[in-house]
């Protein structure tokens, strides 16, 4: 006789033998498909960590729209800063599919309890810090995002197509100010140096932990959320960025960088790991500055969230009326 908890074991069975298919397949994993708890789990952390990424990373730059050295390089900046909090909600809106609320999300990122990229807890004092964002950060979002365009998860996959065109723009943007610097006078060219040597470290250490202290990226890649590990993609990074120092006259600040010939890759120096954790663990020189930035600014804004909740009660009201 086949019990009724028997029958679901059944059903999760034939589930998961369906969701295996679609991922081996290279198929997309859909809102309304069934998938294990695990994976939804991973999705919710690693996408709703990736936007409030997107939206802390607002504020070292929005440190200078007033700021900025022209009217030109002002009106681009604001764009770029917009453009990130786009991700963000694009992002927020992928992870609601997996059946979290936004709410929920913000309340964990304003309590202190959600992680985000620990490179948005590094202050911005000169405008260089604005090239060497772009060109550094931008740069390893973009190796760090292409291949999540292919993420096994459909809605997380779609929204980072639109958000890789953005943030090649957004490198671009930032090699250029530097290419500008670099070519101005010694002040300018030592402040672009300057910069670049703050941002070179902590941008490598946006790919993640070496592979071998890595424990969940394995089943990430099974799930093909994950394409590349953190190693390969930190290569692929610094393969893109040797040239591009070149052109620019900047030395990246790393004097065990060089081309290895017999493995076919860069030798680097090490990443100090150490600063790494302390930053992620809440004691970066700008943590507590940025969490308590984006509190205000929720606060600040439960006005416009009341007004927009009372204007879409009227509007339903409404439509009933008529109808
Ligand atoms: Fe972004
Ligand atoms: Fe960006």
């Amino acid at each position: 006789m086949t019990s009724p908890t028997d029958l679901s074991l059944v059903e999760d069975d034939d589930a998961q033998a369906r969701f295996d298919e679609l991922v081996a397949h290279e198929q997309r994993i859909e809102p309304r498909d069934w998938m294990p708890e695990a994976y939804r789990k991973t999705l919710i952390r690693q996408i709703s960590q990736h936007a409030h990424s997107e939206i802390i990373g607002m504020q070292p730059e929005g440190n200078w729209i007033t700021r900025a050295p022209s009217l030109k390089r002002k009106a681009i900046l604001m764009a770029k800063v917009q453009d990130e909090a786009g991700h963000g909600l694009y992002l927020y809106s992928a992870a609601q599919t997996l059946g979290i609320t936004r709410d929920t999300m913000t309340q964990q990122l304003i309590d202190g309890k959600a992680k985000y990229s620990s490179i948005f807890n590094y202050p911005t004092p000169t405008w260089a810090d604005m090239g060497a964002i772009g060109w550094l950060v931008d740069g390893a979002a973009i190796v760090n995002q292409v291949p999540l365009c292919r993420a096994s998860y459909g809605p997380y996959g779609r929204a980072m197509v639109r958000i890789c065109k953005e943030e090649s723009f957004h490198q671009r943007q930032g090699f250029e100010i530097l290419l500008q610097l670099m070519q101005g006078t010694d002040e300018q060219r030592e402040m672009a140096q300057d910069a670049v040597n703050r941002w070179y470290w902590p941008s490598l250490a946006m790919f993640g932990p070496p592979d071998d202290e890595s424990p969940n990226s394995a089943q990430s890649m099974k799930w093909k959320i994950k394409r590349f590990s953190n190693d390969a993609l930190r290569q692929r990074f610094v393969g893109m960025l040797v040239p591009q120092a070149e052109i620019l006259g900047i030395t990246l600040p790393d004097p065990e960088l060089r081309y290895n010939e017999e493995t076919g890759a860069y030798d680097m120096g090490e990443i100090d790991w150490d600063e790494f954790y302390e930053v992620l663990r809440g004691n970066g020189p700008c943590n507590a500055e940025r969490i308590e930035r984006r509190r205000t600014a929720h606060e600040e804004g439960a006005w416009v969230r009341e007004a927009a909740a009372e204007y879409a009660r009227k509007q339903a009201l409404r439509a009933k009326e008529v109808a």
